[in-house]
């Protein structure tokens, strides 16, 4: 099993971190069993699964039900679920009680977006009380409102020196490790490099400790948006849709279910039923 742990040997060693999204047990399932070594239950499920319009109008409660599907789902890799937005920024211990709830529900971490002050007390009394943080900084969508859109962050130096300082304080907090969301190859690659904890990015190049991207666009499920940084490694959508409408035809056109498809009676038990069949009809006829 992958704890935060040997997330960070992995980048002591040098070795990538492969992670991706999941909101369900057999995609979960699935992603364990090819290799993943950390999942996100993200709140990114607003969009890709609830269809809302923006990652903020997710609850705790819902990223309860994703928790326990993913939970059962997978086994080996690290569990971390995303903090969803106001559960984590009207106090410290309202903070840690909802993170303790997902610890509960079987997560091997919580991650929270953000390097303001009151982020940094979190996360030090979150690791206090022995639950795993992740930071989030770079592009964090849950401050959509306040950023005014979907932008790169880090576009200069000292944006970037910027960002360095809120991660060393969100290191130095207890942060075990930290996704950087939207920023260019150079400003990710002098954060990693000046960052003892590891760095997986999104959007922000080859030069991270690791990878992560929303399964939805990685198995093209979703289309409401493709970012520039997303690679589609399968067609999932136009794969639904032609199983959905051969379906829709096999039905129209009766050609399912199949005699293999279906139950059968016995011969002797289907001798009796059709006797007491036509018994009956008989009756009704007389
Ligand atoms: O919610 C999410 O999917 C995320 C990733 C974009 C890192 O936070």
């Amino acid at each position: 099993m992958i704890t935060p742990l040997k997330i960070q040997k992995m980048k002591k060693e040098g070795i990538k971190i492969a992670a991706l999204t999941s909101y369900d047990f057999s995609t979960a399932k699935y992603a364990d069993e090819a290799g993943i070594d950390l999942i996100l239950v993200g709140d990114s499920v607003g969009q890709v699964v609830l269809g809302y319009d923006s990652t903020t109008k997710v609850t705790l409660d819902d990223m309860k039900v994703f928790t326990r599907a993913v939970v059962n789902g997978a086994k080996n890799p690290l569990i971390v679920v995303d903090m969803p937005f106001m559960s984590y920024h009207t106090g410290v211990f309202e903070a840690v009680k909802n993170a303790g709830e997902l610890i509960r529900l079987g997560a091997g971490a919580v991650k929270i977006e953000g390097g303001f002050d009151y982020i940094i007390d979190t996360i030090k009394q979150m690791t206090k009380s022995g639950i795993p943080v992740m930071g989030h900084l770079g592009f964090t969508p849950q401050y959509i409102n306040v950023l005014g859109g979907h932008f790169v962050q880090g576009k200069n130096l000292k944006n970037t020196i910027e960002i360095l300082e809120a991660a060393k304080k969100i290191q130095d907090a207890g942060a075990f490790s930290l996704v950087l969301e939207m920023v260019p190859d150079v400003c990710a690659k002098y954060i990693s490099e000046n960052l003892e904890i590891p760095v997986i990015g999104i959007g922000a190049g080859k030069y991270t400790d690791g990878q992560i991207l929303v399964v939805d666009d990685v198995l093209g499920k979703f289309d409401g948006f493709s970012p520039k940084f997303v690679r589609k490694y399968a067609d999932i959508k136009t794969t639904i849709k032609n199983a959905v409408s051969s379906y829709v035809k096999d039905v129209k056109e009766q050609t399912f279910p199949e005699i293999n498809e279906s139950f059968q009676l016995k011969e002797d038990e289907y001798e009796e039923f059709e006797s007491y069949i036509n018994k009956e009809r008989a009756k009704i006829l007389s």
